[in-house]
């Protein structure tokens, strides 16, 4: 394939002679000034350029700032006089590709240009691989709260850098694990394993020997040939620790030593093993609140926890339950060959004021249930099998038919009453949840924000 070059250069020798030097090989294009040539990108963009740090008006070095916002990836070779050598050094780190020295040497300059080809050769490689594996692999997150659009922010910023230990935090059934996979996929490791290892499903005695292996013979028991722990099956790839907060004491001090240096020994063995992993963990607990009371280790938590993402409880993201119920049933109607096409206005009112204690999990097994027994291609309030947390008539409200009232001769204020009768509830609802306004408010079936509101005007 034949590349495509655009020169950036005031003077005219240089580019009339690097025209004739490279015209047999790439494709070229040449501009006098870098406004000209980053005018010309609103266009088109070349596969790589070739510009002169020392520019008239604006500099090349600028040019190379400007570029590097727009295309990160599109590789930038500093063309520059030797005494310019401090230049080169900024225009590095500023991301340009290479540099090349004036007077240009004809081998070096084909050297460094074959050079840049081949990585540019390698990252469209590399981007296909990634879109096929993606296409085909890719763990699907539904969402379309501004919740979930932040996640999907944190994901494809922090999925580059695959040194990072990342932590993800949130209630049981939240995502946890597909977020870890989604990082996974976007990670320059998608190709190398995933492996997950819960925490909370080995006993103290196993999860040494599950995560670092053994040699043969290591103790009563083991496998003859010895056994690969999960660590050295994660290398090169991501390892997900899973309920890391139910790791014990023990366990904790072995996955610090791992995580410190890299590097671990088999039971039984005295050689050194190094992998290179990714390390993502998640948990449902609190850590600070289980450091405090000294069941994790602080250090091991700092460790882990390089940059952390907290998922809400889907009841603080209403605006998801749509989305993602219908794409709960879209899978299941693949997977028992049906064809429910919706669901009935009843039935997602039902979903929207369900309380999902089980997050996305719950909702997803009730979608479950619901389009195996569908019988049309409508999903009905009944097929939820869900109980409507506000009926018309709850139980507490026909116990109020028949209380009995008396109106004092003189009369009464009834607002001013209803005001003290919901006050005394909602205190009462306070009390019972701890001083907690949103359980508060969802024990009263009221919407938080008039709890909030109602709470500040009586007060
Ligand atoms: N945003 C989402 N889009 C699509 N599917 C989702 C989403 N969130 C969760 N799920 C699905 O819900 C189920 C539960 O998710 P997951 O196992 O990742 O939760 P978790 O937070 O790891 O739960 P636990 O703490 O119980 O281990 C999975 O089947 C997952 O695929
Ligand atoms: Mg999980």
């Amino acid at each position: 394939m034949r590349y495509t070059i655009a020169l950036v250069d005031d003077e005219e020798t240089i580019r009339d002679s690097l025209e004739m030097i490279l015209a047999q090989d790439y494709d070229l294009s040449c501009f006098q000034d870098a406004e000209s040539f980053l005018l010309s990108l609103k266009k088109s963009s070349p596969d790589l350029v070739l510009m002169d740090i020392g520019l008239p008006a604006m500099s090349g070095m600028d040019a190379l700032n400007i570029i590097k916002q727009k295309i990160p990836d599109l590789p930038v070779i500093m063309i520059t006089a030797f005494e310019d050598i401090q230049m080169v050094i900024r225009s590095m780190k500023a991301g340009a590709a290479d540099f090349i020295l004036k007077p240009m040497n004809p081998d070096i300059l084909e050297l460094t240009l074959k050079k840049t080809v081949a990585s540019i050769a390698l990252r469209k490689e590399v981007k296909l691989l990634q879109e096929k594996y993606l296409k085909d692999h890719e763990p699907v997150f539904i969402g379309e709260s501004k919740h979930i659009e932040d996640i999907m922010d944190f994901i494809h910023m922090v999925a580059k850098s695959p040194d990072t230990p990342i932590m993800i935090m949130g209630e049981t059934g939240t995502g946890k694990e597909l977020i870890a996979k989604a990082i996974h996929a976007r990670s320059p490791l998608f190709q190398g394993p995933f492996i997950a290892v819960n925490c909370s499903a080995f006993p103290d005695e196993l999860i040494e020997s599950e995560l670092f292996g053994y040699d043969e013979g290591a103790f009563s028991g083991a496998k003859k040939q010895g056994k690969k722990g999960l660590i050295e099956e994660a290398d090169k790839g991501t390892l997900f620790l899973d309920e890391v907060a139910d790791l014990s004491l023990a366990g904790q001090a072995k996955l610090l030593r791992f995580l410190e240096s890299g590097e671990f020994y088999k039971i039984g063995s005295t050689r050194k093993f190094k992998v290179s992993v990714r390390v993502v963990s998640a948990t449902n607990k609190n850590l600070e609140e289980l450091m405090e009371r000294d069941l994790f280790r602080k250090d091991l938590f700092f460790r882990l926890c390089v940059v952390k993402a907290k998922i809400p409880a889907l009841n603080e993201r209403k605006e998801d339950i749509p989305a993602l119920a219908r794409y709960f049933l879209f899978q299941f109607n693949r997977k028992f060959k049906k064809n429910v096409l919706a669901l009935s206005p009843e039935a997602e009112n039902l979903l929207l004021s369900h309380p999902f204690t089980g997050n996305v999990r719950e909702l997803k097994n009730i979608i479950e249930r619901a389009a195996l027994i569908a019988r049309t291609d409508t999903l009905t309030g009944e097929d939820l099998g869900i109980q409507d947390p506000f009926p018309a008539e709850s139980p507490d409200s026909a116990g109020m038919k028949d209380m009995a009232v008396t109106i004092p001769e003189q009369g009464l204020h009834l607002a001013g009453l209803m005001e003290n009768i919901e006050k005394k509830y909602m205190e009462q609802a306070l009390l019972l949840t701890r001083g907690n306004e949103s359980k508060a408010a969802r024990l009263l079936k009221m919407n938080h924000h008039t709890f909030r509101y109602k709470m500040k005007k009586t007060n």
